[in-house]
């Protein structure tokens, strides 16, 4: 069975979708076979990569439903109806989302949640390795995504409210893995760097959050925005938009981390 990795954390703009598509891609290029899901309906994940006229063609949805055999998360949520990935490139599918992804709960939740595991399960025997993207809110699609994942991968940024972040996560982790996942744990916490240059504070939450926390990848991110941003705008990684980038090394760096962490080896 594949190993499924949930990219969460409840504060907005923290680096989930980044983290998401570069590390899913990279560990495609070395030859394992990769899922990733768009669980937001914001659907950031799915526009950094397939344009809008692939969106109309694949994820399909009239009169007010999703067309079953559609590449749309909102289908992981629906009784007898299964999505279908499309492939990116070699190794690297796509299950997509738009903002119906909001408007699928015509179930229960508690219904939603059992057939998106029921559904997750069936996707890790054909997969090596899934990441699911999470929506910056403590909803049902994160709760969906935490009751069938193996692994956490919180991404934060080094404000007090980065550390707040970090610990409601921890808390939702918890309360999930007593009730719902025993297998559930933490892979680690992802650094971001909000400045060019580690400012004094961010230094003074960087020493915060590793002395309260473990499981902090000794990788950190570092700030630049404009390669995040036309990486992702152009529909590339960071490896193929700037390969020599600091920003690339990082990714690297921290692709490595994750897959040891995983058990993998690089
Ligand atoms: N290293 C970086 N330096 C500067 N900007 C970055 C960096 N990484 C990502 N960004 C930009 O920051 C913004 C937020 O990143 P991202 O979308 O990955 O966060 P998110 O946690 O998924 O957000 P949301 O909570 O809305 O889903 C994006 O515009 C992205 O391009
Ligand atoms: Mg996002």
């Amino acid at each position: 069975m594949g190993k499924i990795i949930a990219v969460a954390n409840q504060k907005g703009g923290v680096g989930k979708t980044t983290t998401t598509d570069n590390l899913a891609q990279r560990i495609a290029e070395k030859g394992k076979k990769v899922l990733v899901i768009d669980n937001d309906p914001q659907a950031s994940l799915t526009d950094a990569l397939i344009n809008s006229e692939q969106i109309k063609k694949v994820i399909k949805h009239e009169k007010n439903r999703t067309k079953p055999g559609s590449c749309n998360s909102c289908l992981l949520y629906l009784e007898g109806e299964i999505p279908e990935p499309i492939e990116i490139k070699k190794n690297f599918y796509l299950i997509g989302a738009s903002k119906h992804l909001a408007e699928s709960g015509t179930n229960s939740e508690f219904d939603m949640i059992c057939e998106f595991m029921d559904k997750l399960d069936f996707f890790s025997g054909q997969y090596d390795y899934i990441f699911i993207d999470c929506p910056p809110s403590a909803t049902i699609f994160q709760t969906a995504a935490l009751s069938s994942a193996d692994y956490v991968l919180i991404p934060t940024e080094l404000t007090a409210s980065g550390l707040r972040g970090i610990e409601e996560q921890k808390q939702s982790i918890k309360k999930i893995k007593r009730r719902v996942n025993t297998r559930l744990d933490l892979l680690g916490i992802v650094i971001y760097a909000r400045h060019k240059r580690k400012i004094v504070v961010e230094q003074h939450f960087e020493s915060v959050i590793r002395e309260e926390h473990d499981k902090i990848f000794d990788t950190v991110i570092p700030y630049s925005r404009k390669t995040a941003v036309e990486a992702r705008t152009f529909q590339k990684t960071i490896q193929e938009y700037a390969p020599k980038s600091e920003l690339a090394k990082r990714f690297e760096e921290l692709t490595d981390e994750c897959l040891v962490a995983m058990g993998a080896g690089r």
